[in-house]
């Protein structure tokens, strides 16, 4: 192919060139990344996403490329053809792919100059995320942001090529839709053609997927943008991405493979390994036993019940709460009985913090006992309980004493704190299992009512379809979580295929046939025109990727994140419109003038 003049060709990454290219002409395009002197000679790495590699300018051989070079300053974009050398033994550098050879420029051309950059690329350097956030386009220069896009892109496709293998296709489904309460917070776009009516954002494409079901389209996936409005967490964004699935007649047990199936691919291609079939825990053993229902398992400390050893203590805060039909939960640390006052303190104000009216707590060392209620429970008391908790001499037990939910919930917190400043999560390995068995519905204290815990499609298990008028709280849901290290990154479940059972459930949920029918009703109509049996799962694929990567935050695997206040700090996002654009879509701001926008 001819080169069109003003656009050298590349023969050569910053990232190919190797000992065996020795000899050979190259041209490469790239970014000046440093540049040295070097007694006479100049010396200026070149980079690009794929690489680095040394380029070497002396003012004998090429005095005009040697000349260009002294004004070559970093991020700098130039073109550099030159022949590739071998360096001599001592300059060889052994931590780069490229660092036994250099090209010998002959020819260079500045295609760009660069003003100095607000921070250097080098990934060692700390700059506040606000900075690399209003410079996005510059943080994504970084080396390690641009592994970490390239894992994105690499789970991505192993996704899709896997889903293909196992006959999934894969469908979009509308960004625009309709408004359908799922739970958490809808984004809501306005139509000039429609005035006075609202698009919805999908939360999820949960309804088009079961109705795609229905279409008898049998195996479903889609890499989907998802968008929710609600309060953001370092694993929660306002726009996310699932990989989101669903099938025909399927059977618990067929998801759970072909997910387990996906996950050993999605290691792979990120370069690693899991442990696949993996273990399952139920909702109500995961929550008993680490206090979580996305519990990381990687350490051993585990919660114990002591309800009974307790049920008849002359210590009313223990026995009132079981007459109550509260329990007593312990957390047993292993050597704990060496921790200082100080340091017990800090976890019951800890303790305090996530709601727990109290901890109390009892430790041995050297064989004296001691404890915040000793003078109510007795050393009998508290060496009973001891023993229930399976602590021995030297150990030190927290103690709970509330509903079973808090009780779990309050050490399962306390549990991963410890763990985590303990340094007892072993980090170099990860643990995948799935949580299920979940109730099928949760009270709500602010509505004051029964909600789903998942979403209202969500099949009971059959055994508990009969609870559903005589004991809804105590019915199971068909709906499972997958966890990974402590974090859920996916949920899913089999799903009411029938009217008249998804009727039962609005009715526990409070929803009438009204508001169904105008909310859902072309689902119901679906549902009474030959729907399949069918079942699925979302997982999230930016929080997958956090885990892969090792990123505390999932703002570090979205090319372009929003900040935990949902603002887009390089384009301004989300900014106010002018009044004419108000005015063509029919919508008057409601905010008083001392709160609106500067520029409306
Ligand atoms: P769910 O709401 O559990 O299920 O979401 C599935 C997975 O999506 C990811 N996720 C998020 N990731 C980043 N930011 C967020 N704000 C966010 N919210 C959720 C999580 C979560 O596990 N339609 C159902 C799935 C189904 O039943 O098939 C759903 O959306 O990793």
């Amino acid at each position: 192919m001819p080169e069109t003049p003003g656009f050298p060709k590349r023969t050569a990454t910053c990232g190919s060139l190797r000992a065996g290219d020795v000899g050979r002409e190259a041209l490469l395009l790239g970014w000046v990344d440093s540049v040295r002197d070097h007694g006479g000679l100049l010396f200026a790495d070149l980079r690009d996403r794929f690489g680095v590699t040394q380029a070497v300018f002396n003012p004998e051989t090429a005095p005009q490329a040697f000349a260009v070079a002294k004004t070559l300053r970093p991020e700098y974009v130039v073109a550099v053809r030159g022949r590739v050398v071998a360096r001599g033994p001592e300059n060889r550098n052994a931590a780069l792919p490229t660092g036994e050879i250099e090209v010998r420029a002959e020819v260079v051309e500045v295609l760009n100059t660069s003003e100095t950059l607000p921070f250097p690329l080098t990934d060692e350097v700390n700059v506040a995320e606000e900075v690399r956030l209003r410079y996005r386009y510059l943080d994504l220069r970084r080396p390690r942001q641009q592994r970490i896009l390239e894992t994105r892109h690499r789970v991505v496709l192993a996704t899709r090529t896997y889903f293909d293998a196992h006959g999934f296709l894969e469908i979009e489904t509308p960004i625009l839709t309709r408004s359908t309460p799922e739970g958490s917070r809808e984004y809501l776009v306005p139509s000039r053609v429609n005035p006075g009516r609202f698009y919805s954002l999908p939360q999820s494409p949960q309804i088009y997927k079961q109705l795609l079901m229905v279409a008898g389209y049998d195996r479903y996936f889609q890499i989907a943008k998802c968008f929710r409005d609600e309060d953001l967490r370092a694993d929660r964004q306002p726009e996310f991405t699932q990989i989101d699935v669903e099938m025909s007649f399927p059977d618990p047990e067929q998801v759970y493979a072909l997910l387990e199936g996906l996950m050993a691919e999605i290691f792979r291609a990120a370069g690693g390994t899991i442990e696949v079939p993996c273990s399952r825990l139920t909702y109500r053993e995961a929550m008993e036993r680490f206090g979580s229902d996305k519990p990381d398992v990687r350490f051993a400390l585990e919660i114990k019940d002591v309800t009974s050893s307790v049920a008849k203590s002359p210590f009313r805060v223990l026995s009132d709460t079981v007459q109550r039909g509260g329990v007593v939960k312990a957390l047993p640390i292993r050597g704990g009985g060496a921790w200082s006052r100080q340091r017990i303190d800090n976890t019951v104000d800890a303790a305090k913090a996530l709601g727990s009216k109290g901890l109390i707590w009892i430790k041995t060392s050297g064989g004296t006992l001691q404890s915040s209620v000793l003078k109510h429970l007795t050393e009998e008391g508290c060496r009973a309980v001891l023993e229930a908790a399976g602590a021995g001499d030297d150990d030190l037990v927290l103690l709970v004493a509330d509903s079973w939910k808090n009780a779990c919930s309050i050490l399962g917190a306390l549990r991963l704190s410890i763990g985590r400043a303990e340094k007892m999560i072993d980090e170099s390995r990860h643990a995948l299992l799935w949580v299920h068995e979940f109730p099928l519905f949760e009270y709500s204290q602010e509505e004051r009512r029964l909600v789903s815990s998942h979403h209202p499609f969500t099949a009971p298990r059959p055994e508990d379809v009969p609870l559903l008028e005589t004991d809804p709280a105590r019915a199971r849901a068909l709906a499972y979580d997958l966890v990974l290290d402590g974090m859920e990154i996916g949920g899913g479940s089999i799903r009411i295929h029938r009217s008249d059972l998804q009727a039962r459930v609005f009715q526990v949920l409070g929803i009438g046939r009204e508001e169904a029918a105008s909310k859902f009703g072309f689902l119901l109509n679906a549902l009474q025109m030959g729907a399949p049996p069918h079942g699925g799962i979302a997982l999230g694929v930016d929080r997958i990727v956090a885990l892969l990567t090792g990123c505390s935050s999932i703002r570090d695997v979205i090319a372009f994140p929003k900040t935990a206040s949902g603002v887009d700090l390089m384009t301004g996002a989300p900014s106010p419109v002018t009044p004419a654009q108000l005015e063509a879509l029919s919508i008057r701001i409601a905010l008083p003038p001392e709160s609106r926008p500067p520029s409306e």
